[in-house]
């Protein structure tokens, strides 16, 4: 077989994680504790230690532990008695802003201790800052523990906050090799800590050689983390004082470079501007615009490292937060309440540090093949029948649709769990009637339980009301806000109660609705009345003494309930932000249990893990051309999130969408993992077929070419759920050393060889597209393009959306349908995009689409392809039945260098091939290979 082995074993190192992920942590947890068994008996305590009267008497002398080496770190230049003026001399970008909590005068600045120093422009550099040396938690000795190493911080003078934490434990924990972990907490009372519904964070087994070098700076107390390889420094929190006070928790650091992405949800770009911004973390019922939090906090950045290689951060606290980035480059944390809980991942590549990442969240789930159909749906199907009408045009139309939707229209005076007996009184038949045809139904389903029925009229209300499922307010009374159904109240999923009988509500209103998935609307949770719809009390709570900047309202209960709320684990005011994350967990293992099948759950509001248990849509953009194209990084940072089915709202939610802006956003929307297309309520129409006969032919023709391409999706989500491979991908995560991928968010890869490049302008028949290096393949036709790694002006009208293969790839594919119930018959084709070497490789997960478990039982079917300069070769590694029936009916070669004399299909000879010279593009149809059986297609030039 004419393929390097280097492709093999990367091909195999795929199927072996794919095949053995459901033994592999089980695995890895035995590894993780014999290592750490092996790590006590060869500690030594590190070197400070033995010096302690030097520890005491200074407060400036730094010196350095590295837990592994224990080397000291290069003691930096002694500031104890340098004049103020030199304490305060600094370059304007490396000032820390000492008055982040409130604006200060000169003479308030300085009795902080702080330099004051105005500048003309507001908004960039602070004007009160902390000078080089600023006196905060003095370090103790390092001693080990269980579980690595801790040490006591003491704050000999009060800093400027209320109710600061004085003495603080500090526990560092080397994970794995690429994980080092951090916390600070007080340890003398219980501080409320996130507990992530994963459990334990995965380990990868390997505590050897790790990949970071930590040092500490003990007075005053700070650290440093370096790459153990290149030495560079990758966190350096001795810039700025941490600060630790019951509300206000602040650390610094430095970033190893500028290139910041993460930190969601906000409408930004890949890359986040450092030059002076701040981003709010405070989820939050607001549509997408700039310098606003949005609807889900992801506390976690991935920085770009100059060479190639990458590290990402995650401070695990679900406080509303601040993080600040200026152009040093740094960033610093600020959060109203918790534990500081510190993650570093070490990467070295960026896909490892994500993977790493998600070794602590979770792993995503993996999605019904269905799911990965087209979604339609608008607020404003007022009734069944419009509903009905809605799918049937698009049957008529020859659209394809996998799932109808309907928004609140369907709820009896907008109360979840009913169905209006007028409007939608057959509402079960049309759910039957959709799947009769193959088809999916989903809806929505807002947390916010109306309190206002007659009592025994509203079960949910009633019984959620016994069983005392709801959030109370601070004197222990059912809270009470107000949302779409007039007065509500919030079911409190942090409590196990409330888990039985959302279930409970589920399961009673599938029995009547059999539902195929839920739509978690309106779970910030959002409110229209500002906390409660009696106010909230007057409190620390709810007016902390720092609030972040840019939260939408200026306070934390704005939209939402009052911060005092009571729920089982804590207050809302640390609860808040997980609230989607509780909702989805819930009604995703509610659904495991009602349907019996795999969940489909599709949440606004999201928290780091989300993934696990849901996908998310990014809320209601409008429909424009700017938020067309901000819709790739959003997609994209989800990705970095662990929540790979991700889409926005295609065509625009909010306003009038217009036919090409339409047609655009349908074309790229093909490419979002999660495909979409929902409307506000008085819009003008966007379904497909209300447009002119051109704008439906491309529609047509983005949604037919999303549909063949659903085998090799469905394999990325399978390596999503089983390696954290992303699925949308940012050019950057692939080719790490190219710098102009670094910023590229206006195109994006689906896992690592298919590029899309969507026209994103109004107006546009053209785009400059980059092509990094190697050859690339039009999908659409198999011209290659050899790039050096540039831009290249690409031919993009109406009907074309610009797809290409990348060299030594083989993507598995399908012939489209007007469902996935019938496209999962039809017969394969495979396309073949050979290296300029003369080889390609691909692979095909493959199962029911439907049940639970499979990969984790077995119950599943891969194959891996194998193509030389001559012939492609299946191998099905694990069958179970699932590809039965199944062929492959054609080929698509891709860089055939010259015409093939004869085609045979194992073994025999096939009539039906065309070799176009002007591509080099081979083409052969009217197989029928079995799938479940090794197939051999060759062709002899
Ligand atoms: C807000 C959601 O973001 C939107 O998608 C939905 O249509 C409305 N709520 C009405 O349910």
């Amino acid at each position: 077989m004419d393929v390097p082995s280097a492709a093999v074993v990367l091909l195999a190192f795929a199927l072996l994680t794919c095949l053995f992920m459901s033994n592999l942590s089980e695995h890895q947890v035995r590894l993780v504790k014999s290592s750490y068994a092996k790590k006590y008996d060869s500690i030594v305590f590190p070197r400070y230690v033995s010096h302690p009267a030097k520890v005491q008497n200074s407060t400036v002398q730094r010196w350095g532990v590295n837990l592994r080496n224990l080397q000291p770190h290069k003691q930096v230049e002694d500031l104890t008695d340098a004049p103020r003026d030199d304490q305060c001399a600094m370059a304007l970008e490396n000032r820390f802003d000492c008055a982040r909590d409130r604006a200060l005068s000169k003479t308030e600045c300085e009795d902080r201790g702080c330099c004051y120093a105005p500048v003309p422009d507001t908004g960039g550099p602070p004007w009160c800052f902390y000078p080089r040396l600023y006196s905060g938690y003095k370090m103790g000795p390092l001693t080990p523990t269980l579980r690595g190493h801790a040490a006591t911080l003491v704050r000999a003078n009060p800093s400027y906050l209320p109710r600061d934490i004085t003495t603080l434990r500090l526990e560092v924990m080397e994970e794995t090799a690429g994980r080092l972990h951090l916390t600070l907490k007080d340890p003398s009372s219980q501080r409320y800590e996130v507990k992530l519904p994963v459990g334990k964070p995965r380990s990868n087994g390997n505590t050897q050689d790790p990949l970071y070098a930590i040092e500490f700076q003990p007075d005053p107390f700070g650290f440093i983390v370096r790459r153990q390889s290149n030495g560079r420094v990758i966190m350096n929190t001795t810039v700025a004082p941490l600060l630790f006070a019951d509300q206000y928790l602040q650390l610094s650091t430095t970033l190893a470079s500028s290139l910041v992405s993460g930190l969601g949800e906000h409408y930004t770009p890949l890359l986040l501007d450092t030059n002076w911004t701040s981003l709010t973390l405070w989820n939050r019922d607001m549509a997408p615009h700039g310098n606003a939090n949005l609807y889900g906090s992801h506390p976690f950045y991935i920085v770009q490292e100059e060479d190639g290689l990458a590290h990402g951060v995650f401070l695990l606290n679900s406080n509303a937060m601040e993080v600040t980035l200026q152009p040093t480059p740094a960033l610093t944390w600020v959060t109203v309440g918790g534990i500081l809980d510190l993650y570093v991942f070490m990467g070295p590549d960026p896909q490892s540090v994500v993977r790493q990442y998600l070794q602590v969240i979770g792993y995503p789930m993996m999605p019904p093949y269905w799911s990965l159909g087209f979604h339609l749906c608008r607020w404003g199907y007022t009734t069944t029948n419009a509903t009905r009408m809605v799918a049937q045009h698009m049957h008529n139309a020859n659209f394809p649709l996998d799932v109808q939707w309907n928004d609140l229209d369907y709820a009896d005076k907008r109360r979840v769990f009913t169905f209006d007996p007028q409007r939608f009184g057959d509402l079960p038949e049309m759910v039957e009637e959709f799947h009769q045809r193959g088809m999916k139904y989903i809806l929505i389903l807002d947390p916010g339980i109306s309190s206002t029925s007659p009592p025994g009229t509203y079960p949910p209300f009633d019984d959620g009301l016994k069983r005392d499922v709801f959030i109370k307010n601070a004197t222990g009374q059912t809270l009470i806000g107000r949302v779409w159904p007039g007065q509500t109240a919030f079911p409190d999923f942090t409590n196990l109660e409330t888990r039985r009988w959302w279930e409970d509500c589920i399961r009673a209103f599938h029995a009547k609705v059999p539902v195929d998935g839920l739509w978690i609307d309106m779970n910030e949770p959002a409110s229209f009345v500002q906390g409660s719809v009696e106010g909230c009390p007057d409190s620390d709570l709810e007016n902390p003494p720092y609030t972040p900047a840019e939260v939408v309202g200026g306070q934390l209960n704005s939209g939402t309930l009052c911060m005092s709320a009571q729920q089982r684990l804590s207050t809302h005011y640390n609860l808040h932000n997980v609230y989607g994350l509780t909702e989805a967990s819930a009604t995703h293992s509610a659904l495991v249990k009602v349907r019996g099948k795999r969940p489909f759950v599709l949440s606004r509001s999201s928290f780091s893990g989300i993934g696990r248990f849901s996908g998310v849509w990014t809320g209601d953009v409008r429909s424009n051309w700017e938020q067309l194209r901000y819709s790739i990084p959003a997609v994209l940072q989800f990705s970095l999130f662990g929540v790979p089915l991700v889409g926005a709202d295609i065509c625009g939610f909010e306003g009038d969408t217009t036919e090409e802006l339409c047609v655009r956003w349908m074309q790229l929307g093909a490419f979002y993992p999660f495909m979409r297309n929902h409307n506000d309520r008085l819009n003008a129409p966007q379904e497909p077929y209300v447009f002119g006969q051109q704008a439906q032919e491309a529609m047509r023709s983005a949604l037919n070419l999303r549909y063949s391409l659903l085998p090799f999706l469905y394999t990325l989500f399978c390596h999503a759920h089983t390696s954290a491979d992303t699925v949308a991908r940012p050019l950057f995560m692939e080719f790490p050393t190219d710098p102009n991928c670094q910023a590229i968010d206006r195109q994006f890869l689906w896992g690592n060889s298919l590029l899309i490049s969507p026209v994103l302008e109004q107006g546009a028949v053209e785009l400059s597209a980059y092509l990094p290096q190697g050859t690339w393949y039009s999908l659409h036709n198999g011209q290659p393009f050899y790039s050096k790694g540039q831009y290249l002006l690409l031919p993009a009208p109406l009907d074309t959306i610009n797809i290409h293969v990348r060299e030594g790839h083989i993507i598995p594919q399908q012939e489209p349908a007007l469902t996935t119930t019938a496209s999962r018959r039809n017969p394969f084709v495979l396309t073949v995009a050979l290296s300029s070497a003369g080889w390609a490789f691909g692979d095909l997960f493959w199962d029911d689409g439907d049940s639970l478990g499979t990969i984790e039982t077995g119950n599943y079917c891969y194959v891996i392809f194998i193509a030389g300069q001559s012939q492609v070769v299946s191998d099905p590694l694990k069958l179970n039945g699932a590809l039965d029936g199944l062929v492959l009916g054609g080929l698509r070669v891709f860089g055939v260098p010259s015409p093939p004399r004869s085609v045979l299909a194992n073994g025999e000879k096939v009539w039906d091939f065309t070799y176009y010279t002007d591509t080099k593009a081979l083409t052969v149809t009217s197989l029928a290979l079995p799938m479940s059986k090794v197939f051999t297609v060759q062709w002899t030039l």
